[in-house]
């Protein structure tokens, strides 16, 4: 069912359950987007700065952006699906990135990426009960001389080996402690 509202009659409503899912900042900068010839080519921009508030895409942020671009919320979420670095559920305290590129594929990411999909009990894509971890597929990552690479936020690890997995995922859980 489209959900674009066509009439002005309920814009404050719109408006006001937008600010509730959004920010005041964010709300302004779609409605900036509303008056230009095609609002439509706003909306992965729209979207990369909503997830870059909130760290992902809930239903309601997707539902206020196709309200107030005026885009069908099914548009909307189709683009936040098709592009794999739109998360759609709130990611954890760690995000965990193992490079699937040539050569560290090559050198045995599969096995560390098995290991650690084990240790986790999560897929790629998925957070951990706890919200400690999530796990996540990328492409290269521009340091292939130190593959297999994994990186835990913003830092790297090479050389990796299935075997070496229990203590990395064990060094952020410790912080926890
Ligand atoms: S292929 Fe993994 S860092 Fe380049």
């Amino acid at each position: 069912m489209n959900t674009v509202v066509k009439n002005t009659d309920n814009r404050e409503e719109v408006r006001r359950k937008s600010m509730e899912a959004l920010t005041p900042e964010i709300v302004a900068h779609i409605e900036a987007c509303v008056q230009d010839a095609q609002p439509h080519s706003h909306l992965i921009g729209v979207l990369h700065k909503v997830q870059a508030h909130f760290g992902y895409l809930g239903a309601d942020q997707l539902d206020a952006v196709a309200q107030l671009l005026q885009v069908p919320t099914a548009k909307v979420t189709g683009v936040a699906t098709f592009y794999h670095f739109f998360r759609l559920e709130p990611r954890g305290k760690y995000v965990i990135s193992v490079c699937l590129g040539t050569a560290c594929y090559v050198k045995g990411a599969e096995q560390v990426a098995e290991r650690l999909q084990e240790e986790l009990g999560i897929q790629y894509g998925e957070t951990t009960t706890d919200g400690l971890f999530s796990l996540e597929g990328t492409r290269c990552l521009g340091t292939c001389g130190l593959a297999p690479v994994v990186m835990v936020e913003d830092e790297v690890f090479g050389d990796m080996t299935a075997d070496q997995v229990p203590a990395l995922l064990e060094k952020f859980s410790k912080t926890e402690d």
